[in-house]
């Protein structure tokens, strides 16, 4: 059977990049990770994409005349190379209509709060400032809108503390691990 291959969007340190990755090589995923798309040129999972040999194209959305004008750009980047699904981790911009249409269900994203609560770029603090003591990640199928898109799955934890980035590292193991059982369900479409 034809291995399943996965773009990964990232636009920041690339944890999330390395733990699919990893989870690829170790066999806990049967698909690799043949693309690494980055919105930042200069971020760090550009770093790690190199160290790991992933493919990566990094691009800068000023450089283009429209969404729909790199979304063609990477789509044929991502059709040249037979990628069945898209997984964005960290990758820190709404998705249009070029991607959607042509990776129908087929991209998801990985966000830092038990959504619909706690939406865009600063989850943790937002939920923390709120007083939330029940904290979690969340996976989801991608829409068009900020975070949106049907639930694929959610894992919760209970943080009384006031260490930010203890809760943050906590909550970025907790991703580790949720993305690989969120991949999995998409590889057997059992979601
Ligand atoms: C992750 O916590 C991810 O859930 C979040 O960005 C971080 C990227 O970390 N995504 C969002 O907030 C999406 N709205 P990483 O670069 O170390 O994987």
């Amino acid at each position: 059977m034809k291995r399943t291959k996965l773009a990964v969007f990232a636009s920041g340190s690339g944890s999330n990049y390395e733990a699919i990755v990893e989870a690829c090589r170790d066999g806990r995923i049967e698909a690799d990770v043949v693309l690494l798309v980055c919105d930042k040129p200069g971020a760090k999972v550009l770093e790690r994409a190199k160290r790991f040999g992933t493919e990566s194209f990094a691009f800068n959305p000023k450089d283009y005349e429209s969404r729909e004008a790199y979304e063609t750009v990477l789509v044929s980047m991502l059709e040249e190379r037979g990628i069945d699904y898209i997984c964005l981790a960290g990758y820190m911009r709404i998705v249009g209509k070029v991607l959607l249409e042509r990776f129908e269900q087929r991209i998801v994203n990985i966000h830092p709060s038990l959504l619909p609560s706690f939406k865009g770029a600063h989850a943790i603090q937002d939920a923390v400032d709120y007083g939330v003591k029940i904290f979690g990640v969340t996976t989801h199928f991608v829409d068009e809108t900020l975070d949106g898109g049907r639930i694929i799955d959610q894992a919760a934890i209970v943080y009384e503390g006031s260490d930010i980035e203890e809760l943050t590292n906590l909550i970025h193991n907790i991703e580790h691990k949720l993305y690989v059982k969120t991949i999995n369900k998409l590889i057997n479409k059992k979601y």
